[in-house]
């Protein structure tokens, strides 16, 4: 499989000489038209260049996919960068929703370097993604420049995952297809020609005046002369989104460890004080699996010299072995920028960009050879002696520390390029480290985008509000990336734990103890409660590793709105943006500090208790009480969840549990369970189990389960099966 189209020796001198050729070409016309006008000026009027405009033609590229090229798109985009492969069969294999059927046609300009897009809404149609925000699910009346940033203080498109992919509640989705700032005005402009155009009301006296009168299309901006369009056939949304998840190669499977407990600790911890961290973890029996390492672990961060501080790390390896006997995996905190001096800056030096980053240098991923530096550098420094992943900060980037856009590079790449894809290019370089050595990662980033759907790194934040990191993870489903909603630290025992229930319920369940030094039992008057939420995550270890195998194999998103629910639209958003689905069968209904009840919308399909299967309503909205002990969480008819015996660690390659399949309400269902050797890429070429697992019953009630043969020839982690009934 070609992992990367970042451009090979060859093809880079290829690339530079249809850059040069260009660049020729463009001159001549420009000598051309000088001549012109020198020499025919009196008579000949200046010649501008045409404006290329019309309907947008979409053409087929995959089942289900349609592709509009407009204009002269740039070389380099999302696509080109992370190279994702499509799963195509698994896209064969989805229901077809055939060519969305727009009331009006789609339109296009390209037009002084700009490309202006226009497509169609009717009237009750609803829009989501176009990224991870904080606080806004439905995009419908908003306006968004998509620009890869930190934390900014509104929902304007500056943010960690500005991914120019959108789902109509009709059932299509489109992605923008160019690495620029782009503007959105989603439903907000009204053109005079409008087919559909508001009433012209008299604000002095019609009390229905709106400031925001009808819109009946979405404007979109492309700073560039082309760009590339995909569409993204249903029928329903989440058809979509699959559809583009598949698209983008299908979601990362974790290695099994990462399914567990991680823990980040201090930034200047040394190797002694994590080994006693560790101790603690096992004194206290709470569970673990990864350590994460923040920048004190190399001599210099910020820039970061990449080596061990010999001081705090005199002997990592040692360390790291010593760490490995006790199952305990190593993240290290990393960020881009290379201080002039150090080992890894005289080998990146002529593959850097013009500007600087607190003094440090800024590599161009692009260019293989500096892929190549890294490479070797985090080999035989980190990987060699076993780290296992990384956590790549600061790749979303703020202005007042960033390179300005002015910025050049040495790939030709300009600096509002490079902005938006320079997580994708250090994701793509990192994982492909991983990759060679046939080693999964899992890991974290502070940006993502589009083409990033197949990397195995969770995004996270310094913005800290509990709620608004439920809205992120709603959100994250939309737009092919996953989310984190960390514990760092909390004001009360209260909040402590209620933060700690919904980690365990995401991608990552982890604290982040970089500044505030915090353990799991900080708060000792809640520690119970707080162990009880990681020993779940635990038990839940099998339904959790199979959501992600459903990621890759059929594109479902693990971590998702309700919204993506069939036949679920109606309710309204504030009411939708914090609770969501996790895994096929669950509903998490989080709740926050100084709250002892909350509303939950039931989808369609009756709903049970997973706590003790009781039925709690169906297509409704409705009240619940939860004491601190637990997150309330329930299951769907015919629902099954796979769970193990508590343990402090994820199953180990080889390793046998016994395992309990809880089987909810009284409706036939079915579940796909998954396991492979959880470290290697062997599931990729069908190495792997994921065996269907059916009920149903009969006219009398009576239940009957059928589980599909294991191929012996693969692992397969699971001994004992028992089936619980938990609806009585
Ligand atoms: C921040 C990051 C934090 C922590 C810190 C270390 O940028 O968001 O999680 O890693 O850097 O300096």
């Amino acid at each position: 499989m070609q992992k990367n189209i970042n451009q090979s020796p060859v093809s880079r001198r290829h690339h530079l000489r249809t850059t040069f050729t260009s660049l020729w070409r463009q001159a001549s016309v420009t000598i051309g038209v000088t001549i012109g006008v020198t020499i025919f000026a009196a008579c000949t009027p200046k010649k501008q260049p045409q404006p290329e405009s019309g309907t947008i033609t979409f053409s087929q590229t995959l089942p289900g996919v349609w592709k509009a090229s407009l204009g002269t798109p740039d070389a380099v985009n999302y696509l080109t960068v992370a190279n994702p492969v499509p799963r195509e069969s698994a896209i064969s294999a989805l229901p077809d929703g055939g060519f969305p059927e727009f009331f009006e046609e789609p339109q296009f300009t390209v037009k002084n370097g700009k490309t202006f897009i226009r497509i169609p809404l009717e009237r009750n149609e609803k829009i989501y993604g176009l990224g991870m925000h904080f606080r806004t699910v439905q995009q419908r009346g908003r306006i968004l420049r998509l620009h890869m940033d930190h934390v900014g203080g509104k929902d304007d498109g500056r943010t960690h995952a500005p991914v120019p992919f959108y789902v109509s509640s009709k059932g299509y989705g489109i992605l923008i297809n160019a690495a620029r700032y782009i503007d959105v005005w989603v439903g907000t402009a009204v053109r005079k020609d409008s087919k559909n155009p508001p009433q012209v009301r008299d604000r002095n006296t019609d009390p229905h005046w709106s400031a925001a009168p009808y819109s009946d299309g979405i404007e979109i901006l492309v700073p560039a002369e082309g760009a590339e369009l995909y569409l993204f056939a249903g029928p329903e949304m989440i058809d979509v989104v699959k559809r583009y998840n598949l698209f983008n190669g299908g979601g990362p499977v974790p290695p099994k460890w990462g399914m567990g407990f991680w823990h980040r600790v201090p930034t200047r911890y040394t190797d002694m004080q994590v080994m006693n961290e560790v101790a603690m973890f096992e004194e206290n029996g709470f569970p673990l699996d990864v350590i994460g390492l923040e920048p004190g672990w190399q001599s210099a961060s910020y820039p970061c010299t990449y080596e061990w501080d010999e001081s705090r790390w005199p002997h990592p390896e040692k360390t790291l072995n010593e760490l490995a006997d006790k199952g305990i995996r190593i993240n290290l905190w990393i960020n881009p920028y290379i201080p002039p001096g150090s080992k890894i800056h005289a080998k990146m030096k002529d593959y850097t960009g013009s500007h600087t980053v607190w003094a440090g240098e800024i590599p161009d991923y692009t260019i293989p050879e500096a892929r190549e530096v890294l490479n070797s550098h985090f080999g035989e420094n980190h990987l060699d002696i076993g780290v296992s992943g990384y956590k790549i900060d600061e790749v979303d980037g703020y202005d007042s520390w960033l390179w300005p856009d002015v910025a050049e590079f040495p790939s030709g790449i300009d600096g509002e390029q490079m902005r938006q894809i320079y997580p994708l290019q250090m994701m793509e370089t990192v994982n492909s480290m991983f990759e060679d050595r046939n080693q999964r990662t899992w890991g974290l980033v502070r940006g993502n985008t589009a083409g990033g759907t197949r990397y195995p790194f969770i995004l996270y934040s310094d913005h800290y509000s509990h709620q608004n990191f439920i809205t992120a993870l709603v959100n994250s489903g939309f737009s092919g990336v996953l989310w984190t909603p960390e514990v760092r630290n909390s004001p009360t025992g209260e909040e402590w734990v209620r933060r700690m229930q919904t980690s365990c319920f995401s991608p990552m369940a982890t604290i982040n103890a970089w500044a505030s030094g915090t353990k799991p039992w900080s708060f000792p008057e809640v520690y119970n409660e707080f162990k009880t939420a990681a020993l779940l995550r635990m038990q839940l270890f099998p339904y959790f590793y199979s959501a992600f195998a459903d990621y890759y194999f059929e594109g479902t998103p693990p971590f998702r709105a309700v919204q993506l629910e069939k036949g679920f639209l109606d309710f309204t958003e504030e009411e939708m943006k914090n609770q969501y689905m996790a895994g096929p069968n669950m509903l998490v209904a989080p709740m926050f500090a100084g709250e002892d009840q909350r509303e939950v919308i039931l989808p369609p399909g009756k709903w049970y208790d997973f706590y003790n299967g009781a039925l709690v309503g169906e297509n409704e909205l409705i009240t619940i009480a939860c004491g601190l002990d637990k997150i309330p969480v329930f299951v769907r008819d015919g629902g099954i969840i796979p769970m193990i015996p508590v343990a402090m660690q994820t199953p180990k390659p080889g390793e046998q549990v016994p395992l309990t399949l809880r089987i909810y309400g009284h409706s036939p269902g079915e579940y796909y369970l998954y396991d492979d050797d959880g470290s290697t890429f062997a599931y990729r070429t069908g190495a792997y189990n994921r065996v269907k697992i059916s009920i149903d019953y009969n006219e009398s009630g009576q239940p009957s389960i059928k589980v599909d043969a294991v191929t012996p020839d693969y692992p397969w982690a699971y001994q004992e099966i028992k089936f619980e009934y938990m609806t009585k």
